[in-house]
C-alpha cells in the first residue's frame, strides 16, 4: 500500500456520483488524503455535507466564493495535490475539459493543474458513443489525460445497456494507486510475469519453394511483445515469418508453420499472460512434396488437398493444466466484427478478444494503425483509432491492471 498521497477528486453530476462515497472511503482506508471539488450538478446527487463527513475536509464547490479564494485559491487547489481524479465524468464535463473551459471551480482547477489527470466517465451509452464525445475523448487523450473505462452493462435507466457505467470502485483504486506509484514501480508492473505473444503469419509449404500465406505483417504482435517488455515482463515472442527486427529485451522464437508455432508455445509455458496475435493459417497442405512440383512434368493442373491446422489459441485456452491466467485472442474480421468476436470469445475459451476489421478498405492489415474493440465477458469497449504501438501499450496496461486486481482480490 502506498500512503500519504494527496488526491484531488472532482465529482461530476451523474447517478454514479454516489459511488464516490465508497471511493473516498477506500482511498482514506489506504492512507490517502482526499480533497473534493463538486460541480453544481454533482450536488444534485450527493451533498457536500456527506462528502465532507468522509473526507474530514471542507468540500469545494464555488469558484467565486471569496472565503475559499482567500483560504486557498483554485490555483493552489489545483497544484497542492499528487493526482487529479474526475469521477464520474459526465459528457458535458469532458466536453468542457476538451474545450479548455474554466467557468466553474471544477474546470478552472482542471485547466490550472500541472498534475496527472485520470478521468472515469459515466453516462448513457448513446452519449458515450456520440461522435462529439468520441472526439472529446481523443482530444483529452492527446492532452495526456488518462481515461478509465467506462464499463459496459446495465444502466440506471430502464432497458438501457451498453458502454457508460463508471468502472468498479476497486478498479478505480488500483488505477489511482498505479498512477501515484513512482515511475520505476509503474514501469515494472509486469515484473516477475511471463508473457507469451504469437505474431505474424504462418507459411504452410506446398513444396520446398512454394507456400500458402496471408497478409499479416506482425506489427501488432511485435508491438505487444515490446510493450510487455517495457513493463518489466519476461517476454517470449513466437513469430512467424516477418520482415521486422526482433523487439528489444524480448526472447524471440522464429517459426514457419502453425504446427511449429503450437509446439513453441507449449514449450514456452507456463505463462501468466498469453496473447495470440498471429494470423495462423487455418489450413495446411496435407501432403507437401519434398521436391518442387514441376509444371513441365504435370499433365493436369495440380490440386491441393488441405488439412486443418491446430487452433493454438483454443488448445492453450482450454488446456486443463497449463492455462495462463489471462488468455487474449485476436479476431480478424471483414464483416459483423463484434458478433464474430463474441462468438470467438466463447468458442475458443479466451478471456478477452481484441477484434478488428481487416477489410482492405481499413488498411489495418500491414498498416501502422489499428481500430479495435475489446470484447470480454462483461461487454465490449470500442477504442478510438490509434497506432499499433498505442493499441499495444493500452492492451498491456489493461492486462497488468487485470492481474493486479485479481491478485488484490485473492489477498
Ligand atoms: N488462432 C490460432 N490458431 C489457429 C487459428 C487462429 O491460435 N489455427 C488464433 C489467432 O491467433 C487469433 C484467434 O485465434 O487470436 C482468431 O483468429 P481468426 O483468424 O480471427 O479466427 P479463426 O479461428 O481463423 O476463425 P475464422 O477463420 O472463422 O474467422
Amino acid at each position: 500500500m502506498s500512503s500519504g498521497k494527496r488526491i484531488l477528486l472532482i465529482i461530476g453530476g451523474g447517478i454514479a456520483a454516489y459511488k464516490c462515497l465508497e471511493l473516498i472511503r477506500r482511498l482514506k482506508e489506504r492512507g490517502h488524503q482526499v480533497r473534493v471539488v463538486m460541480t453544481k450538478a454533482a450536488q444534485q446527487f450527493v451533498t457536500p455535507l456527506s462528502v465532507g463527513a468522509l473526507t474530514n475536509e471542507r468540500v469545494f464547490t464555488d469558484l467565486f466564493d471569496l472565503d475559499e479564494e482567500r483560504e486557498i485559491g483554485h490555483i493552489r487547489l489545483a497544484r497542492d495535490t499528487d493526482l487529479v481524479v474526475v469521477a464520474p465524468a459526465t459528457a458535458d464535463l469532458m466536453a468542457r475539459m476538451a474545450g479548455g473551459h474554466a467557468d466553474d471551480l471544477a474546470t478552472a482547477v482542471l485547466l490550472a493543474t500541472d498534475k496527472s489527470i485520470l478521468v472515469a466517465p459515466a453516462m448513457n451509452p448513446h452519449m458515450w458513443l456520440h461522435p462529439a464525445t468520441r472526439r472529446n475523448v481523443v482530444q483529452l487523450q492527446l492532452d495526456g489525460v488518462r481515461i478509465l473505462g467506462p464499463a459496459t452493462g446495465e444502466m440506471a435507466e430502464r432497458d438501457e445497456s451498453g458502454p457508460g457505467r463508471l468502472i468498479e470502485v476497486p478498479d478505480l483504486v488500483v488505477a489511482i494507486e498505479k498512477a501515484l506509484a513512482p515511475e520505476g514501480l509503474k514501469r515494472r508492473s509486469l515484473a516477475g510475469r511471463h508473457v507469451i505473444v504469437t505474431s505474424g503469419p504462418t507459411h504452410e509449404p506446398i513444396d520446398p519453394v512454394r507456400y500458402i500465406a496471408n497478409r499479416s505483417s506482425g506489427k501488432q504482435g511485435h508491438e505487444l511483445a515490446a510493450a510487455a517488455a517495457r513493463l518489466g515482463a519476461r517476454v517470449t515472442l513466437i513469430s512467424g515469418p516477418v520482415s521486422l527486427p526482433d523487439p528489444k529485451g524480448v526472447h524471440v522464437v522464429h517459426v514457419t508453420t502453425a504446427a511449429e508455432m503450437l509446439d513453441a508455445v507449449k514449450a514456452a509455458l507456463p505463462a501468466d499472460i498469453a496473447i495470440f496475435a498471429a494470423a495462423v493459417a487455418d489450413w495446411r497442405v496435407a501432403h507437401p512434396t519434398t521436391d518442387k512440383i514441376k509444371k513441365s512434368a504435370a499433365t493436369t493442373v495440380p490440386t491441393l488437398t488441405l488439412a486443418e491446422n491446430p487452433d493454438i489459441l483454443r488448445t492453450i485456452a482450454q488446456s486443463p493444466d497449463a492455462r495462463p491466467r489471462l488468455v487474449i485472442g485476436f479476431a480478424a474480421e471483414t464483416q459483423d466484427v463484434i458478433a464474430h468476436a463474441k462468438a470467438k470469445l466463447k468458442a475458443k475459451g479466451a478471456d478477452w478478444i481484441v477484434a478488428n476489421d481487416v477489410s482492405p478498405k481499413t488498411g489495418i492489415m500491414g498498416g501502422d494503425h489499428n481500430k479495435v474493440h475489446l470484447v470480454t465477458s462483461s461487454g465490449v469497449e470500442s477504442w478510438p483509432e490509434m497506432n499499433k504501438a498505442e493499441v499495444a501499450a493500452r492492451i498491456i496496461e489493461r492486462a497488468a491492471l487485470h492481474l493486479s486486481v485479481k491478485r488484490t482480490a485473492a489477498e
